[in-house]
């Protein structure tokens, strides 16, 4: 008798999913993406945790599904292309529609003089984690969105897009002082461009695109970790489950090519408003992933 490989066995099962939201979040075993998962569970969605701690993602999918969601978790590094083609791969094989794709994961600046690290594809880290990677997730999984439609991509910059900015002949910062707020402001103002990209592409399709900024100082890990002295600007002023609130609004929002700064309309970084620099950095991105 043939036995069919483990990893092509869809792991979900059409009543799985029947009738209900299909909603994948980027980053939720802990932290800002944790409370997005849970304040969207509930008896009428389908939860997709990813991150890359297997004990924290099967803890929030045992919390989503005791409030009637039906969930899963999904295991991949942010930092191996590899691992992303493999998320993609597994989410094409079980899902047929997603209705909402929220690109959360990340890693912050980090303490003053953390050095330039670099993903397994030898991209500088917190462009690959924060940006590449999500835009090769969003890309590859625009069939399942179409198919979801009306559905919506909520990417969760941060207020650093503002003084962010892609350094066009340095863009992996691979030229001293390397900087972690640099780094960091360059792949939020990233995911502004790939929101204001999609918005363009996706008129008239039904899928959505916007980013959000959920507020700060939230309590969680990426804030503590830049901590170098206690209470050292990085003491917690809001909750996760407070900054979830404002991830939920952009989801539930009609707008399309906004920028949320929390609750209200924010203002994007000028340098993703030139059509010009967005073509150019969407060319070199695309190459990046492959995609060109
Ligand atoms: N905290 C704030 O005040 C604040 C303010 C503005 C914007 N934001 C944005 O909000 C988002 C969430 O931040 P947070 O404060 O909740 O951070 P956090 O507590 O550090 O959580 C980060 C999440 O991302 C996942 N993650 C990190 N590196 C990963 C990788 N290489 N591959 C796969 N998953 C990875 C982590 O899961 P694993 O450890 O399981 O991999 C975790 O679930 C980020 O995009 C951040 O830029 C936060």
């Amino acid at each position: 008798m043939l036995t069919v490989p483990p990893q092509l066995v869809a792991q979900i099962q059409a009543s799985d999913v029947q009738g209900r939201e299909i909603i994948m979040v980027t980053g939720s075993t802990g932290g800002l993406g944790r409370a997005v998962a849970l304040a969207f569970a509930g008896p009428g969605t389908h939860i997709i945790v990813h991150g890359r701690n297997i004990e924290r993602g099967q803890a929030v999918v045992e919390e989503a599904e005791a409030v009637g969601s039906t969930a899963r978790f999904l295991q991949a590094d942010l930092g191996s292309l590899a691992q992303v083609r493999g998320l993609i791969n597994t989410v094409k094989r079980d899902y047929n529609r997603l209705d909402l794709l929220i690109n959360n994961a990340g890693i912050g600046r980090g303490q003053p003089n953390a050095p330039r690290e670099e993903s397994a594809d030898g991209h500088e880290l917190r462009f690959q984690v924060n940006y590449l990677s999500h835009l090769l997730i969003t890309r590859e999984l625009l069939p399942l969105l179409r198919e979801g439609a009306p559905s919506r991509v909520v990417s969760v910059s941060s207020g650093a897009q503002s003084g962010g900015t892609i350094h066009f002949d340095d863009v992996m910062l691979e030229n001293p002082p390397y900087q972690g707020s640099a780094a960091y402001g360059q792949s939020k103002l990233a995911q502004v461009f790939m929101t204001l990209d999609l918005e363009e592409e996706l008129q008239g399709t039904g899928v959505t695109a916007t980013a959000v900024h959920p507020g700060g100082y939230l309590d969680t890990d990426m804030v503590a970790e830049r901590c170098v002295v206690p209470g050292d600007g990085c003491t917690p002023n809001l909750s996760p489950e407070d900054g979830a609130m404002f991830v939920v609004n952009a989801a539930r929002s009609p707008r399309s090519g906004v920028y949320f700064n929390t609750s209200v309309i924010g203002e994007i970084n000028p340098q993703a408003l030139d059509t010009s620099a967005r073509r150019r950095f969407l060319e070199l991105s695309m190459q990046l992933i492959g995609l060109d």
